[in-house]
């Protein structure tokens, strides 16, 4: 496995496997990485020639009051973990060099970005696309993967590059949740054993509201209550949103006549957590 940290060198290395015809998947990562990030690596193996990740913890999408400084950083278990699942390349840049001092280039996100997550918090998918985009740039890659579990990420991800006509193809990957639901995330190590178990109302929330539609509610309101109920039974500390939403506009659905997605996000003790399901229609 080839670890590179030059811009560089990794655009002509990623140039030079295109011309030689190969196909390539690019899965960025903030590193932390768990079996939710090996499975995108397994994905882009299967689909594509060469698998390359990208270890950055982006310090653009943090808001002033986040948890950049205890971002978990393990790059050299990461490179191990890598290195096991077959990933072919890594490119783990600096600071500085994805943004020098006179960086003053961002990507305005589009309308997708503006509910939920956006609005909690401001200018979390503007740090997001600035530095997909500049990935994406470094790394001309054929396929981007990403997980599920951040819903909106992908959405957001999906419309910019659609509009500013990017060519490259997006995957959205399954959650990976461990045995007993809690989706996977690299946020997960700051849970004591004690919220740990508390955390698990996101995902028996989002099982309550999938029994529901199946049992024939179409409404997206009594849902939404039903899911905060179980999340104030777990209990969370506090409820950022529980809602029943577009698939793809993400705008809050009333009566649901064709697939909608759940989406919840939660604090427990000082820990944000955020999950989703998609509900189909029977
Ligand atoms: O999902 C993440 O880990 C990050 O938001 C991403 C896509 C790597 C951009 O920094």
């Amino acid at each position: 496995m080839k670890v590179l940290s030059s811009s560089e060198e990794t655009y002509r290395l990623v140039d030079q496997m295109r011309m030689q015809g190969k196909r390539i998947g690019i899965v960025p990562t903030m590193g932390a990485l768990h079996e939710g990030h090996l499975s995108l690596v397994h994905k882009a193996k299967q689909q594509c020639d060469v698998a390359i990740a990208t270890i950055f913890v982006n310090p653009t999408q943090f808001g002033p009051n986040e948890d950049l400084q205890k971002y978990p950083r393990t790059l050299q278990n990461d490179l191990e973990l890598l290195s096991a699942n077959g990933c072919d390349v890594v490119f783990t840049p600096t600071d500085a060099q994805m943004y020098p001092q006179d960086h003053s280039t961002f990507v305005e996100p589009p309308r997708v970005s503006q509910a939920w997550e956006g609005q909690i918090r401001p200018g979390h998918f503007r740090g997001v696309a600035t530095i997909v985009l500049k990935l994406f740039q470094i790394l001309p890659a054929h396929v981007g993967y990403f997980g599920r579990k951040d819903y909106q990420q992908v959405a957001v991800i999906r419309a910019m590059c659609r509009d500013l006509n990017l060519p490259i193809a997006i995957e959205a990957c399954q959650t990976v949740r461990e045995s007993d639901g809690l989706a996977m995330s690299s946020r997960n190590r700051y849970l004591s054993p004690s919220e740990r178990q508390r955390a698990l109302g996101l995902s028996r929330a989002l099982k309550g509201a999938e029994m529901l539609i199946h049992q024939g509610c179409t409404d997206g309101r009594q849902i939404e209550k039903l899911m905060r109920k179980e999340l104030e039974s777990s209990p969370v500390d506090s409820i950022d949103y529980a809602a029943i939403v577009h698939p793809d506009t993400l705008e809050p659905i009333e009566t649901i006549t064709s697939e909608v997605v759940g989406i919840i996000a939660a604090r427990v003790g000082t820990t944000r957590l955020i999950d989703n399901a998609t509900f189909a229609l029977h």
